[in-house]
């Protein structure tokens, strides 16, 4: 990926930080010049995701376009990409964006089921019965990773995308709200749009999740029923942060936090061979001035 003559430079873009922060982290160890498109509203919330791709050397581009948010910085990326792709590489961070793109992202987070069935393996002696997979779904980079070496098993998937605020009707979700197929960064797949086609705003409490297309992969998962969709409001995701990070001793960003409140609204209607496992994708420490602007406290 870096040692083509003529590529001095890496353009990235993250939604919440963490593709940035580890773009970054590769441009510094081999030399290269770093620039991140974020959107601004993103600079603002995801701020110790920024400070650390800042430390790594590397150059942020603030999008004020749109809704200043990770859709409006793939565009901008795209836009300087095209303009530039014979010195640069183009890195998303999610499973979006034209098929290679797709296939890269997929490629490499795949990893985290390479490691998972195996640890399962070990656990139960076999994939159990009744496994169900939980992850949540911003462009599906992670649940596509966290679920690839069971595709051929019997473990179901259950993808969970941002339900937005309660009492608003902008989500985040196209999967689950009924989206109609469009064209979005290069590629066909369910999308938030009006009735022309313009692609619609979108809203959630997780920077991550909050994009109004889905990964074409997770579009052929759920027309053919191999995976599952739903979503779980900012409310519920804050609340299921709260009681995961109380008794589980583990912190989940925003994003996985919509999964576990799946997890948490499953799991009493379920018999006890029933396993779930939840990708717990991030950390919140990037999420913590929205955490405490929201609950008060902030807990890791
Ligand atoms: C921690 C975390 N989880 C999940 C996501 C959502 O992305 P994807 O749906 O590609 O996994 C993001 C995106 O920034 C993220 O930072």
């Amino acid at each position: 990926m870096l040692e083509g003559p003529d590529f001095d430079r890496l353009w990235g873009i993250p939604g919440a930080g963490y593709a940035g922060k580890m773009l970054s982290m590769a441009a510094k160890k081999f030399g290269l010049k770093c620039k991140i498109f974020m959107g601004a509203k993103d600079i603002k919330r995801q701020r110790p995701n920024v400070e650390a791709i800042r430390k790594n050397g590397a150059e942020i581009v603030p999008v004020t376009t749109g809704s200043q948010t990770l859709v409006d910085a793939v565009s901008e990326c795209m836009r300087y990409w095209v303009s530039n792709c014979d010195t640069t590489h183009m890195c998303v961070g999610s499973t979006v964006g034209p098929n290679i793109f797709i296939k890269i992202c997929a490629w490499s987070t795949a990893q985290i089921s390479r490691e998972l069935i195996l640890q399962v393996k070990e656990e139960f002696g076999k994939i159990p019965n009744k496994l169900k997979l939980i992850n949540c779904v911003g462009g599906g980079s992670s649940a596509a990773g966290f679920w690839n070496e069971f595709m051929d098993t019997h473990a179901q998937f259950i993808g969970v995308e941002a339900g937005g605020p309660r009492n608003s009707k902008l989500h985040a979700a196209p999967l689950t709200n009924g989206s109609k197929i469009g064209i979005l960064h290069g590629a066909a797949q369910y999308v938030i749009q009006d009735k022309e086609g313009q692609i619609g705003s979108t809203e959630s409490i997780s920077a991550g999740l909050d994009y109004p297309g889905i990964s074409p992969l997770h579009c052929f998962l759920k027309d053919t029923k191999r995976a599952r969709y739903t979503s779980a409001s900012d409310e519920e995701a804050l609340k299921a942060y709260k009681l995961v990070s109380k008794l589980e001793n583990i912190s989940p960003s925003l994003e996985p936090s919509h999964a576990f409140a799946e997890a948490i609204k499953l799991a009493p209607r379920l018999s006890s061979s029933e396993i779930i496992i939840v990708n717990s994708c991030g950390d919140s420490f990037k999420d913590k001035d929205i955490i405490k602007q929201k609950l008060g406290s902030y807990i890791r």
